[in-house]
């Protein structure tokens, strides 16, 4: 029995009860456009908007026509909101959780940052919720989990940390797309998201997950797409998905799964399109089954230590286009290894054969040259392969790399082969090639890079290749190579990694036109019969970093030009008849750190200083008549050269420096104590110190959205400046590309290179790398990569505002410390710096504020050495690895598609 006081508890239950269903019927929102309108004007107003796409957002119509806003029919509430691509930036404005009829949220490729507001998990009839493309930070905040009608979550590229909701495995069952690749998350992945039976889509590649991974998937009866690429996943890879025969694209790929494929793998997945399980650690032979999936179209194996012979009839993959087994352990290093080579010719589609690094033997199959015509890259190379390269291998017109280096080729290097219009790479090296270069390998002017070095080649070098006017890097040292160098081969001004003749029976004079060679890194000629002297234009190379001309029959004295060669780091010159004096700039020339001249007839006194100041950078063996030097070099001392007069010089110029530096310093202190408060709040700018090794174009593409307008910080006539996230981390950097049509800009950037290559000081904007190398269209391109500073110029500061700071608002105290900074660089570059750099472009702004104001000043595009009038010279960072490095126009597609 109820008494009343139960009876009334049980009203006011009712009541409560109709109440709240009343407040969720949409009934009750008659009004609440109104909260909707101010929601939209709260996210506008964080927003920068220089398309102003939202302009149209204001009270002067209805809120259902602002652009890229949608309202459902019935009630007038905002149902979508659309942004997608139009270059906004801003902070989502919490207030996006007030629009409670939201079921799509697109905000893709724009700018946003900040974090991805909590208050978005009230979006209950929320669907779709797409962020992909913008600078979201942050955790993915598990309130979203409450967002259970959820379909299509895409947060792909943003930087986004911390560990995947476990929630959203329990309420996200409707949940079809799950896409936050390209981010930083962490931690493990929740098997609870093998509940989401209705997943098609699970992307969620280069991030940083680890442990094993759950094997958890087998229900999932739709998935089509499953990426967990380039993440720390490890243990046994997950066998269930093996079993989902929706499947289309599988890639496991860069993690360190162990383990091997299972074998009935292509009856399971007859739909898969895609396998790419490279670089992890797999093993066990190639599934015969996989001659059954005929709709495939990649398969990437490489990097892995798979075994046995390849026996995928590939006869039946006639969509196959990417194939790729590079490193791994397959062939036996017998006759029939290569047997599938000639399956691979009914492949129409074909354009990769990539089997390099394996231990494939046998003869290289003449069938290779029945491959389809849309290959574009054979890569065989460190396998046993022997036989001869076919003559026929011309049909293959697309071709753009062929790297067969480091087998036992023989035979001669068919001339046919300049038939091969779209060539850009190609090594034979390591072979035992016979025969001559031929000629009509000046007919490959798309050539980038030619490798024909240990060889038994013969012959002359051919003066055709001089055509080759794309070459970067040449080598065809070791081999028997006779003859001039033909002049014509000077003339590449492209050559720029290497130029390798070392080595062969080369003769005669270096010819003059060495001098064209501007951008060459490293020029070997040594261990040929050369003769003559060492031509004074060499002065003109000024990239050079590696100079060897040893075991030749060089004479004459090293030319004074030579002090030019401003970023040379080695010289070798030893075993010629050279003669005279050792040059005494050989002392100035910083980069200089090893240089050997021995048995030469060098003559007169030893340097003391620079490369000279340590024994062990220095060989001068054989050179009966030198004298003074290091006492470990233990020569006769030289006549005694008069009192020397430099320390009363040197006190002249310090003197007044001295002084200055006291006046500073005491002005200094009057402010450094304050500053020192400040300092403590962030450390964080400081932590910049991490190195880069030199970044390649493709990666500052992709730090700066491929440099997209909507990242440029700022433009000068001979650069743009590009905001961007380099790297695994994200860091975030600005990035200068110089505009290299505008004449000057080459001699900027190099100019800028030099001063910032060697000098450290607080006020100083920090160089984390330089970019030279060229774009995908194979046009040269050099950027410089600074730290970020967040805070703006002086300019800036002085002169504008906008939502970070007020025009005008440096107080005195402020404006004394930019002052101070920046008078501190100054005398730090001018009489701390060897030699001593002038600036020669000082104004607002080149100066830069971080967080706590202190100024760093940038831009030393004209900047100038003191010791030398002439305009600043040298300094490439090229490398000189003869290795072969990544090319353009051969870079693998990834199979990841953009989700
Ligand atoms: C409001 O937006 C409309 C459409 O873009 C525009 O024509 C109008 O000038 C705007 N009104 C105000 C007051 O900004
Ligand atoms: C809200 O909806 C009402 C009725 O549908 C409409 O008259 C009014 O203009 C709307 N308010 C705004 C701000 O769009
Ligand atoms: C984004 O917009 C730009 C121009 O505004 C356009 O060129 C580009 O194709 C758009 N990209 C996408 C993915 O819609
Ligand atoms: C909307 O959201 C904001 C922030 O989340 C909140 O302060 C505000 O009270 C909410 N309600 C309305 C009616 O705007
Ligand atoms: C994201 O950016 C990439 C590369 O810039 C682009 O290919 C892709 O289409 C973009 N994604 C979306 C959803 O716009
Ligand atoms: C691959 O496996 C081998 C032994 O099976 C192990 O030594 C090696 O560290 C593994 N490599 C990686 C990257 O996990
Ligand atoms: C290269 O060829 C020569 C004869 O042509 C032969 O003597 C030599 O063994 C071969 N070298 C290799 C590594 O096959
Ligand atoms: C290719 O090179 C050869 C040898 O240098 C030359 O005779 C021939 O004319 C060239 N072919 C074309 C189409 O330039």
């Amino acid at each position: 029995m109820l008494n009343s006081n139960s009876m009334s508890c049980l009203a006011t239950l009712v009541w409560c009860f109709s109440l709240f269903s009343l407040l969720n019927s949409d009934s009750c929102f008659a009004l609440s456009n109104e909260t909707d309108r101010l929601a939209l004007l709260a996210i506008k107003s964080q927003l920068q908007d220089p398309l102003g796409v939202t302009s149209s957002w204001n009270n002067s119509i209805n809120l259902c026509q602002w652009t890229g806003v949608t309202c459902g029919h019935r009630h007038q509430r905002v149902t979508e909101l659309d942004l997608r691509n139009q270059s906004i930036g801003g902070f989502l404005s919490p207030y996006v959780g007030n629009l409670s009829f939201l079921r799509v949220i697109n905000l893709a490729n724009n700018d946003f940052y900040g974090e991805i507001p909590n208050e978005a998990g009230r979006l209950f009839r929320l669907e779709t919720l797409l962020l992909t493309n913008n600078s979201f930070s942050g955790k993915i905040p598990t309130n979203l989990s409450r967002c259970s009608n959820l379909i299509d979550f895409r947060v792909r590229g943003n930087h986004l940390v911390g560990e995947v909701p476990v929630d959203i495995g329990y309420s996200w069952l409707k949940l079809e797309v799950l896409s936050f690749a390209d981010n930083q998350l962490t931690g493990q992945f929740p098997p609870s998201i093998g509940n989401l039976s209705a997943l098609q889509v699970i992307n969620i590649g280069v991030n940083g997950l680890s442990g094993r991974f759950p094997d958890c998937l087998g229900q999932l009866r739709d998935l089509y797409y499953f990426s967990i690429e380039e993440n720390n996943f490890f243990g046994t890879f997950p066998v269930s998905i093996f079993n989902i025969s929706s499947l289309q694209t599988i890639s496991l790929a860069f993690n360190r799964f162990e383990g091997s494929l299972p074998v009935d793998i292509g009856f399971n997945l007859p739909n898969l399109a895609y396998l790419d399980v490279g670089q992890n650690n797999l093993t066990g032979t190639l599934p015969h089954s996989l001659s059954n999936v005929s709709n495939l179209k990649g398969l990437e194996l490489f990097d892995n230590s798979f075994s046995g012979n390849v026996r995928i009839d590939f006869g039946s993959l006639l969509n196959l286009n990417w194939l790729n087994l590079k490193d791994n352990n397959l062939g036996g290093g017998t006759i029939s290894d290569l047997d599938f080579v000639t399956l691979l010719t009914n492949c129409s589609k074909l354009e990769a054969l990539e089997i390099g690094s394996n231990r494939f033997g046998g003869v290289l199959p003449h069938s290779i040259a029945n491959l389809s015509t849309t290959v574009t890259s054979i890569d065989m190379q460190h396998n046993q392969i022997s036989g001869s390269i076919p003559f026929e291998m011309k049909n293959l017109v697309k071709l753009n790399a062929l790297y067969l280096h480091y087998n036992q080729l023989n035979g001669i290097i068919p001339h046919t082969i300049g038939e091969l219009r779209n060539l850009q790479s190609m090594s034979l090296s390591a072979n035992n090639m016979t025969g001559t270069i031929p000629d009509s390998l000046g007919n490959l002017t798309l050539l980038t890079g030619l490798w024909l070095r240990i060889n038994n080649l013969q012959g002359g070098i051919p003066s055709s290749l001089g055509n080759c006017q794309n070459l970067m890097e040449l080598s065809i040292s070791q081999n028997r190579i006779t003859g001039a160098l033909p002049k014509q081969i000077l003339g590449i001004k492209t050559l720029s990694t290497l130029l390798d003749l070392s080595d062969n029976l080369l003769s005669g004079p270096i010819p003059v036109e060495v001098g064209n060679l501007k951008n060459l890194g490293a020029l070997y000629v040594s261990r040929n019969q050369f003769s003559g002297e060492i031509p004074t234009t060499l002065s003109s190379c000024t990239s050079l970093e590696y100079l060897d001309m040893h075991e030749n029959s060089f004479s004459g004295s090293i030319p004074f030009a030579l002090n030019s060669l401003k970023s040379i780091k080695a010289i070798d010159l030893s075993c010629n008849n050279l003669s005279g004096q050792i040059p005494k700039y050989f002392e100035n020339l910083l980069f200089l750190e090893l240089l050997n001249l021995s048995y030469n007839h060098f003559e007169g006194e030893v340097p003391t200083k620079g490369v000279f100041s340590s024994k062990i950078n220095i060989s001068l063996l054989g050179n009966e008549k030198l004298c003074g030097g290091l006492n470990e070099l233990h020569l006769p001392p030289c006549h005694s050269t008069g009192p020397r007069k430099s320390t009363v010089t040197l006190l002249k110029v310090l003197l007044p420096v001295i002084g200055s530096v006291l006046i500073l310093l005491t002005c200094r202190i009057v402010v450094e104590n304050r500053r020192r408060k400040l300092a403590h709040k962030s450390s964080s700018t400081l932590r910049v110190e991490q190195r880069f090794p030199m970044v390649s174009y493709a990666e500052l593409s992709k730090a700066t959205n491929e440099f997209s307008s909507s990242n440029i910080i700022g433009q000068g006539s001979f650069s743009s400046v590009y905001k961007g996230n380099l790297g695994e981390n994200a860091m975030p950097v600005a990035v200068k590309v110089m505009n290299l049509k505008q004449k000057g800009a080459t001699k900027s950037f190099v100019a800028e290179c030099e001063a910032l290559r060697n000098i450290r000081h607080r006020n100083l904007i920090k160089i984390i790398t330089v970019c030279s190398s060229i774009d995908f269209k194979g046009i040269e391109f050099k950027a410089l990569v600074y730290e970020y500073l967040p805070c703006g110029s002086l300019e800036d500061w002085l002169h504008q505002s906008n939502d970070q700071l007020e025009a005008g608002n440096l107080n005195l105290i402020q404006r004394l410390n930019v002052v101070i900074d920046v008078a501190s660089v100054i005398e730090y570059l001018h009489h701390h710096c060897q030699p001593p750099i002038v600036h020669g472009d000082i104004k607002p702004s080149n100066i830069l504020l971080d967080y706590d104001l202190i100024a760093h000043v940038g831009d030393f595009g004209l900047a100038r050495f003191l010791s030398d009038r002439s305009p600043c010279t040298i300094l490439e960072t090229s490398s000189s690895s003869i290795g072969i490095k990544g090319t353009v126009g051969y870079i693998a597609p990834g199979i990841y598609i953009h989700i």
